[in-house]
Order: C-alpha cells, then structure tokens, then sequence
C-alpha cells in the first residue's frame, strides 16, 4: 500500500516516520506544510494523485488550545475544511481526533459512542472534522486520543523537565484527571491498522493505559528523570493544585479519560501502562540534553 502521512514534523508524524522501518510492506510519503497545506484543497489532490496514495494518515492539526479561542476560523481550516479536503480525494483514511470533543463533565471512561459536547473552540473544530470525514468516508478509521507528548515539539514532559529544573516550586493541577500518551504507543496503533488483513472502519478511542492527574505526572516525570540520570537534577517541589487556583485561558476538561476496550479488542492490541512508555521517552530526553 502507497501511504501518505500527513503533519509528519508533528508529535505523532515524526513517529509515524520513525517506526516506518518495522512496517516495509508499505511505501511511505511523508509530507508537512512546507510540502503541502492542507487548506489547499486543489493541491492536496494534486499531491494525493501524484504520491499515488492508497491511504492517507492526518497527522495534521491546529493543537493550540488557547490559539484556537482567540481565532476559531483558523483552528477550522486546518481541523475541519482539511481534513474535508482530504476526505475528497476518495482515498481511505486514518484521521486522529481528541477526548476534547467530550465536555470533560464525565466520570466513567468515554466511549466511542458517547454524546459529544465540546467545551472549547478547538474541541468543536475537531469535531467539525470528525463528522465532514465521516459524512464523505464513512469507511473511515479515527482514532481519538488524549494528553499526547514525545521527546519532539512542545508538550507537558517537556515543559515541566525544563520547569523542574529551573524552578524551586511547580504548582500543577490535581483536579484533572487523564492518561498520558506516548505518541510511539499510538503511532503502533495506527500501524496496526495500516497492516490489519483487512480495513476496521469505525471510531476507536487510544490512550496509554492507566490515569492520573497532571500533578500526579509532574511528580513521576521528575522522579523517573532524576532516576534515568542518577543524579536530583530536576529539584522543583510539586505542588498540588486545583483548576480554579490556575489562570487558564481556555477551560480545560476534569475528566479526560477514554475506554480503550473496542481498540484492544479489534486490533488485537496490549497497550503499555503511562509510567512505561514515560521511562522510554525520558531516557531519550534527558540522556542526549
Ligand atoms: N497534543 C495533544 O495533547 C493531543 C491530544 C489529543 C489529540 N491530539 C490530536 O493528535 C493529532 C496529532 O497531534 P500532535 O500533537 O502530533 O500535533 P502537532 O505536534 O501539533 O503536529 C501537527 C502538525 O500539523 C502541521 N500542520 C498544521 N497546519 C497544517 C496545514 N495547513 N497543512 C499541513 N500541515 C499542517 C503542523 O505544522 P506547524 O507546526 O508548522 O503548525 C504540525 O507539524 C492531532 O490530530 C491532534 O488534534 C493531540
């Protein structure tokens, strides 16, 4: 199979690109914007018919939360009128979507058929794209995840490594509760569709397993640093918080956790507890500061 991956600078596009070698039955085309803007939607046919594409993986997003409160059109673009873009082309399509499309209100883990109700402009937005994909492929697959870091981009891991070793004190909330996710866990769980015998259309939530609070995180990330390290470089104490004592531009959602059963099931897949895929992705990061 010929497979586009779209946003591939992206957390989860640079793992797409970095696992690619243990999946060599398909070839690989890795594009970013610089390649191809997805709101052109002229030339992602273009692109799409020239790469030859069987499938396509949008790895592609607007993540900024509080980027997508202050301008929604733009959030739009990208989460929606793209992914509608890519969704014309006719070709199959792997799409990543976000426990943001939940309010957050819950305290059982969302299914893949709960009503969503986003709270924020980027939850919309995402939602907007679930739905213009599935309205026009509805053989699509999406996988919905949550709370997504690597040792690439900007994420919480490493924000709070940089925090705990410059500051003495690091106030986190403890009021929000979610599963941390490697993005190689999930890059695995789209190769196990990509490589499935057959294609399994249909909405699967992925996270790592296990939950905990941001707080919870913090405490763990610093730990397992200094740990992986054999020396406290990181000594910030960790404060426990809550949301209101924080001054978030954008409400964040209290409860953030996805049931993972149908994808286990489905894919036939183990998935890793947090603190695991944490310790692999720390040994990257702080061994090669
Ligand atoms: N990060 C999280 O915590 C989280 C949580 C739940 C779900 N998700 C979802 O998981 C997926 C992957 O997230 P991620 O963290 O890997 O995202 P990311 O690191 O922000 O990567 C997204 C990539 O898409 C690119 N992009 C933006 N606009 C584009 C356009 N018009 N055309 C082509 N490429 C464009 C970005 O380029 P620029 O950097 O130049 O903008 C970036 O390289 C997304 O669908 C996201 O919504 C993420």
């Amino acid at each position: 199979m010929n497979v586009l991956v779209t946003g591939s600078k992206g957390q989860l596009g640079t793992e797409m690109r970095r696992l690619s070698g243990l999946h060599p039955k398909h070839r690989y085309v890795f594009a970013d914007i610089e390649e191809l803007d997805l709101t052109d939607r002229k030339a992602v046919q273009r692109f799409v018919d020239e790469s030859q594409a069987d499938v396509i993986v949008n790895c592609a997003a607007y993540t900024n939360v509080d980027g997508a409160e202050e301008n929604e059109v733009a959030a739009r673009k990208v989460n929606a009128d793209a992914v509608e873009n890519l969704a014309r082309t006719g070709r199959r399509i792997i799409h990543i979507s976000t426990d943001y499309i939940f309010s957050g209100e819950g305290w059982l883990p969302y299914r893949e058929d709960d009503t969503p109700a986003p709270r924020t402009a980027y939850g919309r937005t995402k939602l907007e794209g679930e739905e213009r994909l599935r309205r026009i492929c509805p053989d699509a697959i999406v996988f919905r995840t949550a709370w997504l870091y690597s040792p690439w981009g900007k994420n919480f891991v490493k924000t709070m490594l940089r925090f705990g070793e410059e500051r003495d004190e690091l106030r986190v909330v403890y009021d929000q509760i979610g599963s941390p996710t490697y993005a190689g866990d999930l890059a695995q769980a789209v190769y196990s569709a990509l490589d499935a015998d057959e294609w399994k259309a249909g909405t699967y939530h992925f996270t790592d397993e296990g939950v905990c609070s941001w707080y919870d995180f913090t405490v763990e990330i610093l730990r397992q640093a200094n740990e992986i390290l054999g020396e406290n470089r990181y000594n910030a104490r960790v404060l426990p918080i809550l949301s209101t004592e924080y001054a978030y531009k954008t409400p964040r959602p209290h409860y953030s956790v996805l049931d993972k059963l149908k994808v286990k099931q489905i894919f036939d897949i183990q998935i890793p507890h947090w603190s695991e895929s944490l310790n692999e992705c720390l040994r990257k990061l702080v061994t090669t500061e």
